[in-house]
C-alpha cells in the first residue's frame, strides 16, 4: 500500500495496513501514538484531533522510515532512540536493555524508603535509567553505577548528561572478585541490581522483540548457576554494604525464591523480604544489613 496523502489520518491508516500482522491491536495503537507524538511533537492525546492536518515532506519521509524499521519487529524505543523512565526521557540504543516499568517500580520503592540515604550504588546499570533517576528525585545524594560493558557505559554516561544530573560511572565485571576489590570504592548506604536472570535454555519463550534485539550480555546468565549475579551481589554485601544499609533486586519469579534463601544463609541481613509487583509476581527483594 502506499500512502494516499500527506494528512496525518492517511498516515495512520498506512501504519495500521503495514503493521497489522506483527503487532496486537492495543501494542501498535500505543506505537503509533508514540510515533507520531515523537515525530511532530503533538501531544498523544491530540493526535485524534489534527487527523486533517498535512505534515511536511521531510517529517513524512521520517515517520515512512520509522514504520520500515518497525515492520522488522524493532522495538519502538531503539528506532526512536529515547525511552521514558520514570517521566525522565532516556536515550537508548541496542547496547542497552530498554527499561521497563518493573525496574521504575522499583525506583519508587527505594526513593520512598530511602529519602535520606546518602549513597546508592546500582551494579548493571545499562541505560543508567536507575542511578539517573534516583539522583534527579533525590539530588542531595551521591549516586554511582557499574557495568561490565563500556558501550552500556557510555549510554548511561550521555542519559546523565541529558538528565543534567552527576552520577559516577565505572566499569568492572561483578563475577569478578579481584576486580570488584579494585574498582568499586568504599561502601554504600544502598546497592541495588537488576542482572541478568534469563536461562539460555527460555531464550525460545521470548518474543522476537526481545531475542533479536536487546543485548544478549544483559538478558542472559551463562552457566549452571541460575542465580549467580544474585550471589556475587550478596556476598559483596558484606563488605560494600554498610551496616544497616538495604539491598534491592529485581528478580525472576521463578528464581526469587533461590535468592531469598541464599541471602538468608549468608546471615548478613537482619530482614530478607519478597516483594510483589504490580501483577502480584514475586519480583523485588528487600535485605537490611545486620548493624553493628
Ligand atoms: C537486565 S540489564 C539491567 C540494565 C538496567 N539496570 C535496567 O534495569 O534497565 C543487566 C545489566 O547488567 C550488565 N552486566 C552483565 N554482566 C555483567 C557483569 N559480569 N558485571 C557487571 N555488569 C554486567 C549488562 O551489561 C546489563 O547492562
Amino acid at each position: 500500500m502506499q500512502v494516499k496523502s500527506n494528512k496525518i489520518n492517511d498516515l495512520i491508516e498506512y501504519y495500521y495496513s503495514e503493521l497489522s500482522a506483527s503487532y496486537d491491536r492495543p501494542e501498535l495503537d500505543a506505537i503509533i501514538k508514540t510515533v507520531f507524538e515523537h515525530y511532530l511533537g503533538i501531544h498523544r492525546n491530540e493526535i485524534s484531533l489534527r487527523l486533517d492536518e498535512n505534515i511536511n515532506q521531510s517529517d513524512l519521509l521520517k515517520i515512512y522510515d520509522c514504520c520500515k524499521a518497525l515492520k522488522t519487529r524493532k522495538p519502538v524505543q531503539y528506532v526512536l532512540a529515547e525511552a521514558w523512565f520514570y517521566n525522565f526521557k532516556f536515550y537508548v540504543n541496542e547496547k542497552v536493555l530498554i527499561p521497563r516499568p518493573e525496574t521504575e517500580e522499583l525506583v519508587t520503592i527505594i526513593v520512598k524508603e530511602n529519602p535520606k540515604a546518602e549513597s546508592f550504588l546500582d551494579i548493571g546499570t545499562g541505560s543508567g535509567c536507575i542511578p539517573v533517576s534516583i539522583k534527579a528525585i533525590l539530588n542531595h545524594t551521591q549516586v554511582s553505577g557499574c557495568d561490565v560493558s563500556k558501550d552500556a557505559l557510555l549510554v548511561a554516561k550521555k542519559n546523565a548528561e541529558l538528565n543534567n544530573v552527576e552520577v559516577h560511572y565505572f566499569e568492572t565485571n561483578i563475577l569478578d572478585e579481584d576486580e570488584c576489590e579494585k574498582n568499586i570504592k568504599g561502601n554504600f548506604d544502598v546497592i541495588i541490581s537488576n542482572p541478568p536472570y534469563i536461562k539460555h535454555s527460555e531464550a525460545k519463550t521470548l518474543p522476537k522483540n526481545v531475542i533479536e534485539f536487546e543485548p544478549h550480555q544483559a538478558l542472559f546468565v551463562d552457566g549452571d548457576d541460575d542465580i549467580i549475579f544474585y550471589k556475587k551481589i550478596i556476598d559483596l554485601c558484606k563488605h560494600k554494604l554498610k551496616s544497616k544499609g538495604s539491598l534491592y533486586f529485581e528478580l525472576n519469579p521463578l528464581t526469587a525464591g533461590l535468592v531469598h534463601d541464599y541471602a538468608v544463609h549468608t546471615k548478613l541481613f537482619e530482614t530478607v523480604e519478597l516483594i510483589k509487583d504490580m501483577s502480584g509476581n514475586l519480583r523485588f527483594l528487600k535485605a537490611v544489613k545486620i548493624g553493628l
